[in-house]
């Protein structure tokens, strides 16, 4: 894609003295007691910060946290845990900044984090006003903020608009260079692992992969719906028995093509849906009324994993089981453990894949990990976000 590049700007020497605003996304998960429980996207977010200061810029930074009231500051909305974590990464302390869209005093060499974005009036809808005013604060608009760039706010869209400058971040680049190498010329085969509780949020991911994929792996209450479509019985597993004809019809359109959606050919069922609940290994076409489906039985986990194991590119977006209960985490682990032991290049993104990943200590064995959740789904159903149509428009105005 067609964007100016934050680091090219910083190569040429063109930003000492100039004021940066750098839109990342530090969105990260919080426990009850404020405390941050997983900090990737703070860590993904130092180099473009490191590389802004190091350029002598004078750099603010913000992102949202979380989905406030517009105009209702509430503690637990604040950046305030980001600020100190931050503060940590960078070896310096990061001066957190309120009611900032009038004015930021920050001198080159400075960092200050401006918070929530999402507090200010306007943000979520765009609104021109706020983003001139937020364009008026900056010399050069970054956006490195991956995670929301399915989103048109007034911090991830509106202010690229009227910026002086509009350019993108480093993790912005990586991201997408990551998943173009994967889906637009990649090694073949070509296998994605699209799993998740229901076919619904993911038919256009499924359609769209359908067109580029070899293997299409379905896992999760999605591939409960492949099974019901492929005349299998599943008991009184999670279905979508309207979309029997959209799975039909993504089978149909890999099979013309010549490529497959595997079919279980066992699964781990239980009489509830609980951690202790016994669990039974039964071949597909044996699934009682009554029983549930948790996982893919061991002879599908194996011939995945050996599918896997032949891959030139992997995509994996969801568990196939129920992986935070032991007794039904091992197709799964199969799975993860395949794609770490292949070569192939392997992307991976969603907040439960992600959660795998760290389950089976696998992230140095994966390609890529995108920082996406929301918006890596959406560059896997063939989308262009909103934040690199706006990077593009303005590289080429
Ligand atoms: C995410 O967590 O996926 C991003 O930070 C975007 O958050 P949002 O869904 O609240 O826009």
């Amino acid at each position: 894609m067609n964007v100016l590049r934050f680091s090219d700007l910083c190569a040429q020497g063109k930003l000492a003295g100039q004021r940066v605003f750098i839109r990342a996304d530090l969105n990260v998960p919080l426990d009850d007691q404020g405390r941050i429980t997983e900090d990737t996207r703070i860590r993904a977010s130092v180099p473009c910060i490191r590389e802004a200061l190091d350029a002598g810029a004078a750099v603010m930074v913000t992102s949202h946290l979380g989905r406030p009231t517009e105009g209702e500051f509430k503690p637990a909305d604040s950046l305030a845990p980001v600020a100190a974590r931050l503060g940590e990464l960078l070896g310096r302390e990061v001066p957190l900044v309120s009611g900032w869209t009038d004015g930021v005093e920050v001198a080159p060499g400075q960092l200050v984090l401006l918070e929530n974005c999402r507090l200010n009036k306007g943000e979520k809808k765009n609104d021109p006003a706020l983003a001139r005013k937020m364009a008026a604060l900056c010399d050069v608009y970054v956006n490195d903020a991956f995670g929301t760039a399915h989103r048109a706010e007034a911090s991830t869209y509106g202010i690229a608009e009227y910026a002086p400058v509009a350019c993108a971040g480093p993790l912005l680049d990586a991201e997408i260079d990551a998943i173009t190498r994967a889906l637009r010329n990649p090694k073949r085969p070509l296998v994605a692992i699209v799993a998740g509780s229901k076919v619904s949020t993911k038919l256009t991911i499924l359609k769209s992969l359908a067109d580029k994929v070899d293997q299409l792996i379905v896992g999760g209450g999605i591939a409960n719906t492949f099974m019901l479509a492929a005349g299998l019985p599943i008991g009184k597993s999670l279905a979508e028995p309207d979309l029997l004809d959209d799975a039909r019809a993504v089978i149909e359109a890999m099979r013309a093509r010549g490529a497959a959606v595997p079919i279980p050919v066992d699964v781990v069922v239980a009489q509830r849906f609980a951690a202790d609940a016994p669990a039974t290994v039964k071949a597909a076409a044996d699934v009682a009324e009554d029983d549930l489906i948790l996982d893919i039985g061991p002879r599908t986990a194996a011939q995945l994993a050996e599918q896997l194991r032949q891959a030139g590119t992997i995509v994996w977006n969801g568990p196939v089981g129920v992986f935070e209960f032991e007794a039904f985490s091992h197709g799964t682990e199969t799975i993860a453990r395949a794609i770490a032991d292949r070569d192939a290049f392997s992307i991976a993104g969603g907040g439960d894949t992600l959660a795998a990943i760290a389950k089976y200590g696998i992230e140095e064995r994966i390609g890529y990990i995108s920082t996406g959740g929301g918006a890596f789904l959406e560059i896997l159903e063939g989308k262009t976000l909103p934040a690199f149509e706006i990077l593009a428009r303005r590289a080429t105005a």
